[in-house]
């Protein structure tokens, strides 16, 4: 969702030289001008050829094993994508003097203490948390000056053909269909739209940052409202949302209760200002030309 966002944004700024890399044969994104070449990053022989091939002078790893459930089923893969795999792309950002971006999450932290700043502890209590922490320690390795952590917290969009679907587009086709569903009380976050995202994302390569940036929407909300605002934007019934909390559902991997981000290292550093929800959800559920996001 959010490398489709980024060759959006950044393959129309003729500044950069943008190739993207994924997995299959073809590219999952049209238009914009942007070079694609297959990759797995946990392909060590083939990232160290792409570094020799193209010389990037900025890397953005969005690239990650995202479903936390997947990843405490199948923690080797987790580990060699989330963690092992930076740790090559670090050794090619040192050889080549390469500066590395690493997109990482509020899963690092416990929950207990939300919304969270920049220097704020981590303390990861499911199995993706534990490796994409890992992916930062590993990500620090690049070099002073030439590494950035942006970390976000529930990321929505309207992403192109062949992406994970997320929480906006599910509850919007759920009701839709007149179906009954159930959202968590206990868990709060402060939800992201990805074309805000891949705008600070932008910002951090353009400014030439490094360190960690906290980057999210602004308001601090349970799941279960942010479920209620999408019914009220979309104009859907929401007496079809029920209440569930953490003991309904048997999932292999533990959420953390309360995370969302104090935005302001973002604001104040990057010029980050991230779109109000209610016209976020309306552009990502197509109820509105979108407009300039970075305006
Ligand atoms: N979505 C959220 O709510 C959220 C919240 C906090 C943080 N984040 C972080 O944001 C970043 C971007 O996530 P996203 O929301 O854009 O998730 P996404 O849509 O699941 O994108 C992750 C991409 O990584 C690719 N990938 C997985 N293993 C790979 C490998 N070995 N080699 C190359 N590509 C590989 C996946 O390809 P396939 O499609 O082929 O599997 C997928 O396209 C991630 O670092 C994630 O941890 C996301």
């Amino acid at each position: 969702m959010l490398g489709q966002e980024l060759v959006r944004l950044m393959g129309r700024r003729p500044e950069y030289d943008l190739l993207a890399t994924g997995r299959d044969a073809e590219p999952r994104f049209s238009g914009g001008s942007c070079g694609y070449t297959r990759l797995d990053i946990t392909d060590e022989t083939a990232v160290e050829r792409l570094f020799d091939d193209f010389e990037p002078d900025v890397v953005i790893n969005a690239a990650a094993m995202t479903h936390v459930d997947a990843c405490e089923a199948d923690r080797e893969l987790c580990w060699k994508v989330n963690a092992d795999a930076v740790d090559s792309l670090v050794r090619c950002c040192r050889d080549h003097g390469a500066r590395l971006l690493q997109i990482s999450t509020d899963f690092v932290f416990d929950g207990q203490d939300g919304p969270y700043r920049e220097d704020a502890r981590p303390n990861p209590i499911s199995y993706y948390g534990r490796s994409k922490l890992a992916g930062e320690n590993n990500a620090r390795g690049a070099g002073t000056d030439r590494w950035a952590i942006i970390r976000t917290v529930l990321v929505y969009g309207a992403p192109q053909a062949d992406a994970r679907s997320n929480f906006v587009l599910w509850v919007h086709s759920k009701l839709r269909a007149g179906e009954h569903i159930r959202v968590v009380t206990d868990q709060w976050r402060t939800p992201t739209w990805v074309v805000d995202l891949a705008d600070a994302v932008e910002r951090v390569v353009r400014f030439r940052k490094s360190g960690i940036y906290h980057v999210s929407g602004r308001e601090l909300m349970s799941v279960h409202a942010f479920a209620h605002r999408i019914a009220k934007v979309a104009g859907l019934d929401a007496s079809l949302i029920g209440e569930a909390d953490k003991t309904t559902f048997s999932q292999p991997a533990e959420r953390p209760e309360k995370t969302g981000f104090i935005i302001l290292k973002a604001e104040t550093e990057l010029g980050f200002r991230p779109h109000d929800i209610e016209t976020a959800i309306r552009q990502t559920l197509g109820l509105e030309a979108p407009g300039n996001p970075s305006a």
